[in-house]
């Protein structure tokens, strides 16, 4: 299926405001976090609570559009000196007695790996930004909050799944129903693409990895007829992972002109280039 990419430059919540309630059935997004992060317009420095209230202005607009059976996926990280973030966020969005969102699940986005194996060697795999510090280590992990109107949403927990490792647990499991398949859990390695040039390769400060949102829209399980919105388009990884994903229709926002340039870019090339993996 080809995918209907609508790009809209401005506000997010302004240009949320514009959209019809309960049309869009997933979102996956990830918002300025509020660390300084040098983007070309917006400004990620606020006093925390103003930051807050922002966020739930915003993700209130995200509530009103979306289906009641849709999902919201949130990726935020932190910065070791900035821990709490995340929570903070979260517990904002999930707070009271009549909270915007239910918290469903929580993901662990692993950018980076050292496994020991049987053998006794240790793989190393994906990408991090070292630290330089003897009070903290290396951060190789984001958060994906998987949030919910109900709490009860159906996903495709096999859509994103993975093969046995023991076989003999295919027909020991009635629940497997014969499919070598099983739910891969809340740990997702995702590494980011290797890239030889920053500036030309990935130009812009904080993006998430084109798999990341593949992931979301198969666990979200609802296939070609999904409807995606990203308020916080960036580079628009999320609008290419709609159209490898073949789904029917992206929405993303972004206040940065150049921002949706180099997304029209990525698009343009996308259909010109066999599709990377991730
Ligand atoms: C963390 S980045 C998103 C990156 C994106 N996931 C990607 O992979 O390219 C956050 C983006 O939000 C944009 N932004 C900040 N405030 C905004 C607003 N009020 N409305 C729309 N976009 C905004 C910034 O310009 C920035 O590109």
């Amino acid at each position: 299926m080809t995918t209907n990419v609508e790009l809209h430059h401005g506000d997010c919540l302004q240009g949320m405001g514009q959209l019809p309630a309960g049309q869009v059935d997933l979102v996956v997004t990830s918002p300025p976090y509020n660390l300084g992060i040098d983007y070309n317009t917006y400004r990620d420095t606020s006093e925390r609570q103003a930051f807050i209230a922002w966020c739930l202005e915003w993700a209130a607009e995200v509530k009103r559009v979306m289906a009641d059976d849709a999902s919201f996926f949130l990726n935020v990280g932190a910065v070791p000196k900035n821990p709490l973030l995340p929570h903070q966020l979260l517990l904002a969005l999930t707070d009271g007695d009549d909270p915007l969102f239910i918290l469903q699940n929580t993901f662990h986005w692993v950018k980076s790996i050292s496994v020991e194996t049987r053998g006794g060697d240790t793989i190393s795999t994906g990408h991090f930004k070292p630290i330089n510090s003897k009070r903290y280590v290396n951060d190789c992990h984001e958060y994906v909050f998987h949030l919910t109107k109900s709490g009860e949403v159906t996903l495709d927990r096999k859509g994103a799944g993975v093969p046995y490792v023991h076989k003999s647990n295919i027909s020991r499991w009635g629940h497997t129903e014969g499919e070598d398949k099983r739910c891969r859990g809340n740990t997702w390695f995702i590494p980011y693409d290797t890239i030889k040039n920053r500036s030309r390769d990935r130009p812009h400060p904080a993006t998430f990895p084109v798999g990341l949102v593949q992931q979301c829209i198969r666990i979200h399980g609802k296939g070609e007829n999904t409807h995606l919105l990203d308020p916080f388009n960036g580079i628009g990884t999320s609008a290419l992972a709609a159209v490898r994903s073949g789904i029917i229709s992206y929405t993303g926002f972004d206040i940065d002109a150049d921002y949706l340039d180099v997304t029209r870019e990525r698009l343009r090339a996308e259909h010109e280039e066999p599709a990377e993996t991730t």
